[in-house]
């Protein structure tokens, strides 16, 4: 294989073949997602949760996120490795999105970022885009504005849908080379898949996305806790780990780890 690219992502939007986006956050993961052939590796912010284990995405920085991006990109020869920008490294000015997404560039080794807003945002995607760094856009429910969206919910409902359109459209205007959208409803997510030029990528908008993302704790039951509606797992990591985890400790405390064929003779 070699290293996935926007064109290939382009491409695979003009035959009309999905594509699966995971998140990644270390070398482990990044390294087997890549092995499974999944194309673009998302160092998301939602790190922030599964991570760190801070309650919302806001409190992350990007100092706390750029030694994450580097593993990955060391673990995945052939993914296109997309960085995350954290609440407050981008909304001031374009300018600062610039200095910050150089910063996930420069130290982090991306390929490529990602911010939330849509028409709001258009200027800092243009300056992005000026600047020679390939921008992921992402609207409808953005979680790092939970607060003034009044929280979890579906976006682009009613009245809002409007919105959202224009959202897809200003981004794709401004640059951006592909669109997140989260939780919107899918006949509004699969007419602006129709008439955009640009990828979109769902979590949470129907089937008919040109691709799907996932945070990948919850698609391999990792995140503990329940996850949201549009979430489907796929496998029991946690499960296993902690199975493997509990057969250590009793094989510990009953002296039967180590054995013999683990042990070094003088
Ligand atoms: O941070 C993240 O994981 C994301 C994806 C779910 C799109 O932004
Ligand atoms: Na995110």
């Amino acid at each position: 294989r070699t290293r996935t690219r926007i064109h290939h992502l382009q491409g695979w939007k003009a035959e009309g073949q999905a594509w699966p986006m995971l998140t990644a956050y270390d070398y482990p993961s990044a390294r087997i997602f890549d092995e499974a052939g999944i194309p673009v590796l998302l160092v998301g912010d939602s790190a922030a949760n599964v991570v760190y284990g801070y309650d919302t995405t806001v409190p992350i920085s990007i100092d706390e996120l750029i030694p994450l991006v580097r593993a990955v990109v060391r673990g995945a020869p052939n993914a296109l490795v997309v960085a995350d920008l954290p609440f407050g490294s981008y909304e001031v000015s374009p300018q600062q999105a610039v200095e910050s997404a150089i910063r996930f560039m420069k130290e982090g080794g991306a390929h490529a970022v990602k911010l939330e807003g849509g028409e709001r945002m258009a200027p800092q995607i243009e300056a992005l885009v000026i600047a020679g760094l390939p921008v992921m856009a992402h609207i409808g429910f953005t979680p790092q504005s939970v607060n003034s969206l009044g929280g979890f919910r579906v976006q682009g409902r009613g009245e809002g849908a409007e919105q959202l359109v224009t959202d897809a459209e200003a981004v794709q205007a401004a640059g951006a080379f592909s669109v997140v959208m989260e939780m919107v409803p899918a006949v509004l997510a699969r007419s602006i898949t129709k008439s955009l030029p640009i990828p979109t990528i769902g979590i949470g908008a129907g089937n008919e996305c040109d691709a799907q993302v996932l945070v990948w704790q919850d698609m391999a039951g990792m995140s503990g806790g329940r996850t949201a509606e549009f979430v489907r797992r796929f496998g029991d990591v946690g499960a296993v780990l902690s199975e493997a985890a509990r057969e250590y400790g009793a094989a510990v405390r009953e002296r039967s780890f180590p054995g013999p064929e683990h042990t070094f003779d003088e």
